[in-house]
Order: C-alpha cells, then structure tokens, then sequence
C-alpha cells in the first residue's frame, strides 16, 4: 500500500491564500505534463492550457476588467483577484468534433486534467486553487483570451505558495457516504 499518497488523497486542500513564489516555467511544463496521463477516451486530449505568469497576470486583469466591471470599484477589486496568485493556469476544455467519444466524457477529461494540475502543482510543494465565476462564462473575454467558438473555460487554476495553514476538511462518517452496497443479485427484480 502506498501510505502516503492515500494519505494525500485523503488530506488534499485547496489553498485561496497563494503568494510568490509560483512555479515556474519548467515546473509549469511538469505539472501539466502530469495532467496528460488523466483518463482520456481515444486519447482526444480535449483541453489546453493557458498559463498566464507573474508578467502576464495584470493583463488578465485588464482583460477581465474590460469585460466584467460596471464601475472603478468593481474593476479595481478584478484587478486584486488576478493577484491572488503568481500563476494562473487557464484550463481550456477544447472538445474534439466529429468524434464518437461525447462531449459530456471530453468535458469529464477535462475536469480531471485540471484537479491533475492541482495535484501536480502540490506534488511541487505548490498549493493551487480552481476558480471559476463570472470570468470563466463570459464569451466575448473568452474569445479575447483565444479560445475558438467550440471551446470553453474549465477552470482558473491558481497556483503559487501556500501562504496560510490549512485546515483539514470536514468528512463524512462511513454512514454519510455517498456510497451504495446494494446492489446485488438479491435486490434485482427477475422477471
Ligand atoms: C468546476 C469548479 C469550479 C469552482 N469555482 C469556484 C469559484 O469560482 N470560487 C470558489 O471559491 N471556489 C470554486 N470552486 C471550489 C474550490 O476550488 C474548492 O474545491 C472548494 O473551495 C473546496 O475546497 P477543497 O478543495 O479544499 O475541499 C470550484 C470547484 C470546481 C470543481
């Protein structure tokens, strides 16, 4: 049994609180090298990523600022957002068309690609966070950002050092999981 990564798997917290230093460019390349070995029906790879580095990061809060604040505050308040962390890995699902593989699995690659990103990121010694919100919904940012009309955003993930102890997270008792043994033989009507 490997202790250690159960115990990661059953310990694992995102950080909101993230400062410099952040990975850098190598590390960004390990981790998101990680995040290719996810489970990915015929191999589609259906996301990229984007990763917006320290020098970039005050442009995405411009790029948010232009398209989501209605006033000075809000966009101010976008502008400090962006700097929650060093980096930001955009992570864009990218769903290949024409192919018998369904979106809804694309979308779930995804999904894991980014909480892979995560765990890579810690692996590191980095904490990370998946955000999402208002700047991951609105289109015209988005195609700003490059992505192409089939595309979409699945996730904000900010990496950087974990700035703030983190609690461990509340668990279910073995009763409250959701989890169901009864399914069986028994249980089946038999017509
Ligand atoms: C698709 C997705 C989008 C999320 N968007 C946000 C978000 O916009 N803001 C936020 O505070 N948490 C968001 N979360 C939740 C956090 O990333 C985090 O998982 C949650 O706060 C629980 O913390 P934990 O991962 O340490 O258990 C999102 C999670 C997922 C999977």
């Amino acid at each position: 049994m490997n202790s250690v990564l159960m115990a990661y798997l059953n310990e694992r917290r995102s950080a909101p609180i993230l400062e410099a230093p952040g990975p850098g460019r190598a590390q960004i390349q390990e981790i998101v090298t990680c995040a290719c070995s996810v489970p990915d029906h015929r191999r589609l790879v259906p996301w990229r990523v984007i990763a917006v580095e320290d020098g970039s990061r005050e442009l995405l809060g411009e790029l948010w600022a232009r398209h989501l604040a209605e006033s000075v505050n809000e966009a101010a308040s976008l502008m400090r957002n962006v700097r929650r962390a060093p980096v930001i890995l955009v992570c864009v699902f990218s769903p290949k068309q024409q192919v018998k593989v369904p979106r809804d699995e694309q979308l779930i690659t995804a999904g894991l690609a980014s909480y892979t990103i995560l765990m890579a990121a810690n692996a590191l010694g980095f904490g990370g966070y998946w955000r999402t919100g208002r700047a991951a919904y609105n289109r015209p940012l988005a195609e700003e950002l490059g992505l192409e009309e089939h595309e979409s955003i699945a996730g904000y993930l900010y990496l950087g050092t974990v700035a703030e102890p983190l609690t461990l997270r509340p668990r279910p008792t073995v009763d409250k999981l959701p989890l169901d043994f009864a399914f069986q033989a028994s249980a089946l009507e038999c017509n």
